[in-house]
């Protein structure tokens, strides 16, 4: 079966995450994890662990070997190369640009907050849709350029700029009419911004206020991937006549931000979890879910594949993306967790489990899963439980 999707851009084809927060644009085509989840899933308070990490890009210098994905997070929102990135992510801009511009009547003399501004595209987007005033929340430094881009385009005396934690900041009103956010992560969750949207929801939000978008749902399909799972996972079986099995443990356990050929899909896709950000509880962003995946054709599985999508449900008409495989490519590509086993799965046989999604203990931002497979099939049987940690 053939490779992935052959981005054309200035961006490497896949990624493991650790130590990267930086996203890409795709070209245009359709040890302790264990223990965390099976005594986690529970909300984790953010508050500790984000302490001071807004004025990120000078103040680790010197302690680089303390980092974590957080510090690393805030340090990658204040160079401009990542919000080039999302900026150029025509799917997505483009997507929230038309839900602004095609709905003006949901923003027509409405109080906005943008949470996790950014450039201030969203806040710029509003106040032109016609809201009567718009609050952009910035916690990196990229909030000095937005202030500088809303001055230059004469948007000053409708939208403020606010330099800060959307946790730590006091906002000039009591509430607002609209939250809009892009929040969403690789594996959806990866970032944990949306608990940040949550906390901005409880606090301002008025009781029948809008938050955009306000559906997400995570999705499970399953893949042949042979080629690549040689080169990335047993590779390191035989490194030129050494065993270094050890981080072959070690490369399975991370998930591969990557994207997928949808010829690679051997299964149904399955629908893993749906969360409405308007109502849902920050503790409701970890869940077990299960799932039954059932085969197409006969062939090989080596990987489950996870993707989600966003909706706009309070547009005059439904809108939204899918970040799947089947979809226009997108910076957040997809979430590949390969597979201890090979799986030999005839047509119509199905592969059953569970998975579990938590935030890491340690660094909520960090994301722990736990997936537990099964399949009795004509030709193979195979059960396991897996973990992976997202960093
Ligand atoms: C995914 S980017 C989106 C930027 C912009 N809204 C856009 O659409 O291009 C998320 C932004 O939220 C900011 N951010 C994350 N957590 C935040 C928090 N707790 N308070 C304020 N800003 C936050 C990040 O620094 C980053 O610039």
């Amino acid at each position: 079966m053939g490779r992935r999707k052959n981005n054309n851009n200035n961006s490497q084809s896949s990624m493991n995450i650790t130590n990267t927060i930086t996203r890409f644009q795709d070209e245009e085509d359709d040890t302790t994890v264990s223990s965390n989840l099976e005594d986690s899933v529970t909300a984790i308070d953010k508050a500790t662990e984000d302490e001071a990490m807004c004025d990120a890009d000078v103040s680790y210098t010197d302690a680089d070997d303390d980092k974590t994905s957080a510090d690393y997070y805030f340090d990658s929102y204040s160079h401009f190369g990542i919000h080039e990135e999302m900026l150029k992510d025509v799917v997505r801009t483009k997507t929230y640009q038309n839900v602004i511009y095609q709905n003006k009547f949901l923003f027509k003399n409405k109080v906005v907050l943008d949470v996790g501004a950014g450039t201030g595209i969203l806040s710029l987007f509003c106040a032109k849709a016609g809201a009567a005033h718009v609050y952009a929340v910035e916690c990196s430094h990229m909030a000095d350029m937005a202030k500088q881009i809303v001055e230059t385009n004469g948007f000053s005396d409708v939208i403020t700029v606010l330099k800060g934690k959307i946790e730590e900041i006091d906002l000039p009103v009591a509430k607002v009419d609209i939250i809009i956010s892009e929040w969403m992560g690789y594996f959806l969750v990866f970032e944990n911004m949306l608990n940040t949207v949550l906390y901005a929801r409880d606090k301002w939000l008025v009781d029948d206020g809008l938050v955009l978008p306000d559906k997400a749902s995570l999705y499970l399909t399953a893949i042949e991937d042979a080629e690549y799972k040689d080169d990335k996972i047993e590779f390191w079986n035989n490194v030129y006549g050494f065993n270094m099995s050890c981080i072959k443990k070690q490369a399975i356990m991370e998930p591969l931000v990557d994207t997928v050929d949808q010829n690679q899909i051997v299964t149904n896709c399955q629908l893993l979890k749906t969360m409405d950000i308007s109502k849902m509880a920050p503790g409701d962003a970890s869940f077990t879910a299960p799932f039954k995946l059932v085969a197409q054709r006969n062939d090989y599985i080596h990987a489950l594949v996870a993707y989600f999508d966003v909706s706009f449900t309070k547009c005059h008409k439904l809108m939204g993306f899918s970040t799947g495989p089947k979809s226009r490519a997108t910076h957040w590509k997809q979430t590949v967790l390969y597979l201890e086993d090979v799986l030999t799965i005839c047509e119509g046989e199905t592969v059953t489990g569970s998975m579990s999604v938590a935030p890491n203990k340690k660094n909520p931002r960090d994301v722990d899963i736990m997936l537990k497979y099964s399949l009795e099939g004509r030709r193979c049987s195979a059960s396991r439980i897996q973990y992976y940690k997202m960093r």
